[in-house]
């Protein structure tokens, strides 16, 4: 390779995931692998305000402020900070998750000034944050997912608690559309609590869903790749019993709250199961360069697909780094393998024809 690579990592967001992104964000700059890559630190804060860090530890805030200017011939985040200072990125690493990160709005901003970009796309990230539509599409495919009713906006009062128990059954799920690490979820078992359930939910978004409660195993498959992507074999979550589910805070605050079993224990023809679904669960939802599948097993062997994490969690524990790990590709290999996959995507849509003058 030509020269070390400057690779901006963009973290933390207006999401209520901002903290999880500095964790995930700090661990991907350590292990950057610095014979390939230079690491700039891209901070943005709760408000959406980007600043330039000299430190990972640094608070964001106390960082200088970024601006973003257009109009460079040369493909690249031209990036000037207060002191007139200018920075070229060759790519960026968007380590963040959930609203305005994950969701393909930051996506499209790096797509619109012509900068390569580690993950999915406008289109993957977006289809794969909507619960709703990501659902639709699984099932349109044949894909198993757990049944689902859409409450958004008025059908709310269409749709009585007596219809979604006949449809799903007790208990069911009540979700935020377009949200993640369990923010805004509850598990309903009475009309109390379902209006309690949809309550929570609103406060964090507009869009809402009732799905059919799967009770069973909690596996994550790791996928790698564009043109042939490679699933990881599958790994598993194991909630204590003390949680109704995978919480906010099983998964962040209580560090007894759940084992993580790599590789998962299971029959060598479920995971072949498990790894296709993933694969073409990936593939449907436009996904690239990486993604977490999440699925339910029940205990008749069931699968069903949960969701797919276009920017799955990066700290040392989490799982999408054990889950290479298990196949011998360290945390540093798979940030360099994703950057690559990253910038070779960038170049081979760059041969795409962008001018037409008819024949
Ligand atoms: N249909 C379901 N059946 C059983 N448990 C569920 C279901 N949907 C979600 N859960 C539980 O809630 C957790 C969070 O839900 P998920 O859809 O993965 O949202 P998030 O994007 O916030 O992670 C899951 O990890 C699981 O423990
Ligand atoms: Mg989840």
């Amino acid at each position: 390779m030509a020269g070390k690579l400057q690779v901006g990592l963009l973290f933390g967001g207006k999401s209520v995931e901002h903290e999880i992104s500095l964790r995930s964000a700090r661990n991907v700059y350590q292990h950057l692998d610095r014979s390939y890559f230079n690491p700039v630190l891209i901070g943005i804060t709760k408000k959406g305000n980007w600043h330039l860090l000299e430190d990972i530890d640094q608070s964001i805030d106390s960082a200088p402020p970024l601006n973003l200017s257009l109009g460079h011939s040369r493909h690249t985040f031209p990036t000037v900070d207060q002191q007139g200072g200018t920075g070229l990125l060759d790519v960026i690493f968007p380590v963040l998750h959930g609203t305005d990160g994950e969701d393909g709005s930051i996506q499209g901003m790096l797509q619109s000034v012509n900068i390569p970009f580690a993950g999915s796309g406008v289109l993957g990230s977006s289809v794969a944050m909507d619960k709703l539509i990501s659902k639709q599409l699984l099932k349109d495919a044949g894909i198993p997912t757990s049944k689902f009713i859409d409450l958004t906006g008025q059908d709310i009062s269409k749709v009585s608690y007596e219809q979604i128990e006949n449809i799903l059954g007790l208990p069911f799920m009540v979700k935020p559309i377009s949200l993640g690490s369990s923010v805004g979820i509850s598990k309903v078992s009475s009309e109390q609590e379902y209006l309690k359930a949809i309550e929570e939910s609103l406060q964090y978004d507009q869009g809402l869903l009732a799905e059919q409660y799967i009770s069973g195993r909690e596996l994550e498959c790791a996928i790698l790749g564009n043109t042939v992507p490679r699933a990881s074999d599958p790994g598993e979550i194991i909630v204590s019993s003390k949680y109704e589910f995978y919480t906010y805070d099983a998964k962040y605050k209580d560090p007894h709250a759940v084992e993580i079993k790599v590789p998962a224990v299971l029959d060598h023809l479920i995971v072949e199961q498990i790894k296709d679904l993933s694969l073409r669960a990936y593939k449907v939802l436009r996904c690239e360069d990486f993604a977490r599948v999440d699925l339910f097993l029940k205990d008749n062997q069931t699968i069903y697909i949960n969701e797919i994490n276009t920017i799955p969690g990066f700290t040392n524990s989490s799982m999408f780094p054990s889950l290479w790990a298990q196949h011998g590709i360290s945390y540093s290999e798979l940030i360099t393998k994703i950057l690559h996959l990253a910038t070779e995507r960038f170049e081979s849509k760059k041969q795409l024809t962008r001018d037409y003058s008819g024949n």
